[in-house]
């Protein structure tokens, strides 16, 4: 009966969409809502969303912003994109919009050259955007609105989306209360730190490959490479999982940085449950790694260029594995955790 009003998927913010994951899976056109999605209510472009933009157009994809406002303040978005050096080839708007009308939905595509398939709606509201999107049969992505305190009438319908927002919620915890949660990324993007603060959360098991394999090894892991060498580690690897994948209750499960690399781990990882890459940039790796002594491949004198080189080459791996990008750059434990409640559990 709600399921008119929801959204495909959710995320914190329009700035925090894995929209390369979005683009290797076809999609084209991207139609966005602006106050509150983009920017606060009224509020000029901003550096932030220039730079989100650039990249945007940059990789291929086509926009087109979709407001109900009047055309000043559309434009005023518009240009300051424009000026701020995005192109505008691939940037559109429509004003007075009319949403949750699908006239305008179908217009954005057809000056965008997408159609259904290919075309996703990112914006705030459930009656307005998602509804249309809906309406329109475009995927759409829902995203937590910029602004606390909000005009009146926003006030109210949010009082409406609430209950609906619920139900949601209580569907997808549901539908996915009985899967493990699997953590994958690079060394020091925080992979153990977020499981033993998913496992206090969600009061199952906790288990760290790493630390499994130095248990039942009974050295740690610099020492089994030393010892037996980095095939023998990643063959422990493969074993871990194949063994996890036998036991059926929930857990919450961390794994080294190199796990997703070999075939057959990815589909053993997918196998195991709910797949979140944790992405951290190279830099921040780098800082935290600094003096670290425990990773093996990283005791090296360029281990900056390593770590940077590394990150690139096992970006595909990790996507493959994953269900979904949760970026931990400038996020404290508890948001990181938040998100990705909001997008699984
Ligand atoms: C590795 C990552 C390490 C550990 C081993 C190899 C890798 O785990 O499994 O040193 O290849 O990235 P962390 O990601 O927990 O540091």
């Amino acid at each position: 009966m709600f399921e008119k009003f929801y959204p495909t998927e959710l995320a914190v913010s329009s700035y925090d969409i894995d929209y390369e994951r979005m683009y290797s899976k076809g999609m084209r056109g991207l139609i966005y809502d602006i106050d509150n999605t983009l920017v606060m209510h009224g509020a000029d472009a901003n550096e932030e969303a220039v730079s989100l933009f650039t990249r945007l157009t940059k990789m291929g994809y086509s926009v087109c912003f979709i407001s109900n406002n009047k055309e000043p303040r559309v434009r005023r978005f518009y240009d300051g994109l424009a000026t701020g050096g995005v192109c505008t080839d691939k940037m559109h708007y429509l004003f007075k919009a009319d949403k949750p009308s699908r006239k305008n939905y179908r217009k954005a595509m057809e000056i965008m050259g997408t159609d259904e398939t290919n075309t996703c709606f990112i914006g705030d509201q459930l009656f307005t955007d998602v509804y249309g999107a809906n309406r329109t049969g475009i995927k759409s992505i829902l995203v937590k609105p910029i602004d606390k305190h909000e005009e009146i009438q926003i006030v109210l319908k949010r009082k409406l989306e609430k209950p609906l927002l619920m139900a949601y919620h209580h569907r997808n915890r549901k539908k996915n209360d009985k899967k493990s949660i699997v953590l994958i990324g690079f060394m020091g993007s925080g992979k153990s730190t977020i499981g033993r603060a998913l496992e206090k959360k969600l009061k199952c098991v906790y288990l760290d490959t790493d630390a499994f394999i130095e248990a039942k090894e009974g050295m740690s892991i610099s020492e089994m490479f030393a010892v037996k060498g980095e095939k023998s580690f990643r063959e422990a690897e493969t074993e871990v999982l194949r063994g996890l994948c036998k036991d059926t209750k929930r857990m919450v499960i961390s794994t080294g940085g190199g796990m997703p690399l070999r075939s057959e781990n990815r589909v053993l990882l997918k196998k195991l449950g709910i797949v979140v890459y944790l992405k951290t940039s190279p830099e921040n790796v780098i800082k935290r790694l600094e003096g670290d002594t425990t990773r093996p491949l990283l005791q090296r004198p360029d281990k900056e260029e390593a770590v940077t080189n590394m990150m690139r080459q096992r970006e595909p791996a990790y996507k493959e594995s994953s269900d979904f990008t949760v970026y931990t750059d400038g996020k404290t434990v508890d948001e990181i955790v938040k998100e990705i409640e909001l997008m699984c559990l």
